[in-house]
């Protein structure tokens, strides 16, 4: 039976209760993390909680773990899949009170998190790339939290699969911001080029490791505007989150992205990335 972490307890997943009253549940006041674990170690823990830190800052809400309290609480949580592929999902939200907009006073935070077994990118999507939809970006302007307030890009992943499609890639007045539920990039004669990091977009982990082992590899990378124009025209579109790793885009709504196959440039980061991947599970990072 799965094992949760919940308000200091680890305890089975079936007795983890919270009160209707939790103000994740009645406004979505809360923020969350997905950390990805290869055998025994954390894929960047540091940026992970570091993010978390950042999104409880920007909605008011004091850590209520230490840095090296979350590392144990998360490193104690990952043994009960021992050596498993795993996804960690964490959230805290302001606690439960009774319903009013405003912040309660004295107020104890809700603090829950669980581990799954990570579901490995499919092969077919690697080796033939995947479908995307392009959409109206309808969400709010403080994309950089990583709030668990997520209907818009709930009801834009729906459209996207009900399309058949595996992601839709966002539009504000013209211009990229990112997926539903990830990062974009794409590459311009041979120039890997991603929107520039704020408040449109979050601060993806796997964002900013693709930028370090493309710029290590001598490829050429910027961030700036990307338009409907540059997309539309892109050699290569690429989906990046800790949980689907870097996607190559071959089909946008009905038109066919650069060859119709994931591009070179795909190919040579993605190479990286795994490699990065197999040192994380060697513990050459540690924890
Ligand atoms: N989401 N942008 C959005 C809106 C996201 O929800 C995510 C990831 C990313 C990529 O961030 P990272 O590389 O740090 O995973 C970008 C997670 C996986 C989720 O909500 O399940």
């Amino acid at each position: 039976m799965s094992i949760v972490y919940l308000n200091g307890k680890f305890l089975p997943l079936v007795e983890a209760k919270i009160s209707v009253l939790d103000r994740g549940f009645l406004f979505g006041d809360g923020v969350y993390e997905v950390i990805p674990v290869y055998g025994k170690y954390f894929f960047r823990l540091i940026p992970h909680l570091q993010r978390l830190e950042y999104s409880l800052q920007a909605i008011k809400l004091k850590n209520p773990l230490s840095l090296s309290q979350w590392q144990s609480t998360l490193q104690q949580l990952i043994r009960f899949n021992n050596g498993l592929d795993q996804a960690v999902y964490l959230q805290i939200t302001r606690g439960s009170a009774p319903r009013d907009h405003a912040f309660p006073q004295k107020i104890e935070p809700t603090i829950f998190a669980m581990s799954n077994p990570i579901k490995p990118v499919p092969e077919k999507w690697r080796i033939e790339g995947v479908t995307a939809v392009l959409r109206e970006d309808i969400r709010w302007k403080y994309c950089h939290i990583k709030s668990v307030a997520l209907l818009s890009n709930v009801l834009l992943r729906q459209e996207a699969v009900e399309s058949g499609a595996q992601e839709a890639i966002l539009l504000r007045d013209g211009q990229l911001t990112e997926g539903a539920a990830s990062n974009i990039f794409i590459v311009q004669k041979g120039v890997l080029v991603t929107p520039v990091e704020d408040s449109s977009l979050l601060s993806g982990i796997t964002r900013d490791l693709v930028l370090e082992l493309a710029t290590e590899a001598g490829i050429l990378c910027e961030e700036r505007i990307i338009s409907t124009k540059d997309l539309l025209q892109a050699d290569e579109i690429w989906l990046t989150s800790s949980t689907r790793e870097i996607l190559p885009v071959t089909r946008l709504d009905d038109v066919q992205v650069g060859s119709g196959f994931p591009g070179v440039i795909w190919q040579q980061v993605d190479k990286l990335y795994q490699e990065y991947k197999e040192q994380v599970r060697s513990g050459l990072y540690g924890n």
